[in-house]
């Protein structure tokens, strides 16, 4: 029975429509750009063995784990991790402010995301209107690029200001799909996004794929020989641990696992909606536009222009470098070059809007669920936040800001968090109920293997990774080591917000839990 003054919950259209949504969150900047580049720097086609057992024993259980505790939770009107692991976890007092992770580490992403994705809409106009075309070679692209973010003053622009007006544009636009609501906007911006995407996507690989080798004096350069370049295995990679590390923490990245954004998305299952093939789908889907799409655009195009070492040193330069300057260098060659290079650009973009969503969404969903308040209200509120915060990344930009955002948000969180989760589902829910949980109204069988694997394996996996990363990069990171005298007034200026950004978080939650206990102690 409907409680009243409460609202009604809202609901995806159809079963496809969450796949995609899900799908949309997954498929992003991290399978065009950031896949390409750990895979180059971490061992090539051996990267590919890491890659697909991290894929196999923590990107999919992780995958399962998040439909099925999120459609557990939806099912006592709970959206966001703190009240879903509740839900799993009665008689724990402590286990809602663990869930403030699952909020908070979406917000933090959401904020660089945001940023660097207006950067692409940006380009998007830019490769329509020739403003980058004066730029020939990798000196002034790169040029361009710190003008436009602000780091230099040069012909191209004396200040931030271009690039502000883009991030107002892209920002505005997500806070829009966000208050349309669920159906309306996130299924229907996915549905449509993905299908673009998808079809600029086979363009570019295409267009990329038929290049041969354009320089005749250098036919070793070749984009078969830039295929291999990419997937030949270097096996002694396989040794070290920071490429097992590399690969875990991508295949986290790009499903969108950890976070708690799927959560949020599954929570508005029904009961009897299945969530194993779909989860299995939108990773699927995901694995297709990285490994495939992905691996086919800018590590082969870089080869075919700048050869072995010039890639090698381009993939040392990181995916920006990769995505904003090289790719459009290479698109100035080809016949058609404007509008290849608007379709990367724009295909980017539109990977990147339907990933902030899911980023935006559980904040604003907590917001409504805990504090009984409309869409339009959450979303507001969520932006009047978080739009403060975007300023911090784009004026400190450069110095360090939103590596600490990312180490926090992308990474120390997302450990954390999968564990916890993993850990609810195994060992609290009990394997037993967890599987009929799982295959509740589903329609397929998953392996029983998989038991096994989500019990043990899993959470040993993810205890391994975390202990291995708290001393390999925790630890050095958070006594700042790394970090140059003069950033670093920034990079503890950005953590303290960061911390208070956590204690509102927790404070917030506190507060409806009290109001939650009165109300029941009323009725
Ligand atoms: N999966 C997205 C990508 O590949 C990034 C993302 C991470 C989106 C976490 C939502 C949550 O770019």
């Amino acid at each position: 029975m409907e409680e009243p003054g409460k609202r009604p919950r809202e609901a995806w259209g159809s079963k496809l429509g969450v796949i995609l949504a899900v799908a949309g969150s997954a498929i992003g900047l991290g399978n065009f750009l950031r896949f390409p580049v750990k895979a180059a720097q971490n061992g090539g086609g051996a990267f590919m063995i890491p890659y697909f057992i991290s894929f196999l024993l923590l990107g999919l259980p992780l995958m399962w784990v998040e439909w099925t505790i999120g459609r557990f939770g939806g099912g006592f009107e709970r959206s966001t991790a703190p009240g879903i692991f509740e839900t799993v976890w009665k008689k724990n007092r402590f286990i809602k402010y663990f869930g403030v992770i699952g909020i908070f580490g979406p917000t933090v992403i959401f904020t660089y995301y945001t940023f660097i994705e207006s950067w692409l809409l940006g380009y998007s106009v830019f490769a329509l209107t020739g403003k980058y075309a004066g730029c020939t070679d990798q000196g002034s692209m790169a040029g361009f690029l710190q003008a436009y973010q602000g780091l230099v003053q040069n012909e191209h622009f004396s200040s931030v200001g271009t690039a502000y007006l883009f991030f107002l544009i892209t920002f505005t636009v997500n806070i829009l799909i966000l208050c349309v609501g669920l159906r309306a906007g996130i299924e229907r911006v996915c549905k449509l996004g993905l299908l673009v995407l998808f079809a600029f996507a086979v363009v570019i690989m295409i267009r990329v794929v038929t290049l041969g080798s354009p320089d005749a004096a250098r036919p070793d350069w070749s984009v078969n020989n830039g295929f291999g370049f990419l997937w030949n295995p270097q096996w002694a990679k396989l040794k070290e641990a920071k490429v097992w590390l590399a690969a875990a923490g991508q295949i986290f990245f790009t499903l969108s696992v950890g976070f708690g954004v799927i959560l949020t998305y599954a929570s508005y299952l029904r009961k009897q909606d299945d969530v194993a093939l779909s989860g299995l789908t939108a990773a699927t889907a995901n694995e297709v536009a990285e490994v495939i799409l992905g691996g086919s655009i800018v590590v082969p195009a870089a080869f075919v222009f700048f050869g072995p070492q010039g890639t090698t040193e381009l993939a040392k330069g990181g995916a920006f470098n990769l995505g904003f300057v090289t790719m459009p260098l290479v698109l100035q060659h080809v016949a058609f070059g404007q509008f290849f290079a608007f379709a990367w650009f724009f295909l980017l973009f539109i990977a990147g809007v339907t990933s902030s969503i899911s980023l935006a969404l559980p904040a604003i969903v907590f917001l409504q669920d805990e504090f009984n308040l409309d869409r339009k209200t959450a979303s507001i509120l969520f932006a009047f936040v978080t739009f403060n915060l975007c300023q911090i990344v784009i004026f400190f930009n450069g110095q360090g800001a939103l590596d600490e955002m990312d180490f926090w948000g992308g990474t120390f969180c997302v450990v954390v968090f999968a564990l916890i989760e993993v850990i609810l589902f195994a060992w609290v829910f009990g394997m037993d109920k967890a599987w009929s949980e799982l295959h509740s109204g589903s329609d397929i069988r998953i392996p029983k293997v998989y038991r096994f694997i989500i019990k043990y394996v899993t959470p040993a996996f993810l205890l391994l990774v975390l202990g291995y990363w708290i001393v390999q990069e925790g630890w050095p990171t958070m006594k700042l080591e790394n970090v140059p005298g003069e950033k670093v007034p920034f990079v503890i200026g950005t953590r303290v917000l960061l911390i208070d950004l956590f204690a509102l978080l927790s404070f917030l939650v506190w507060l409806a839990w009290r109001k939650r206990g009165r109300k029941e102690s009323a009725a």
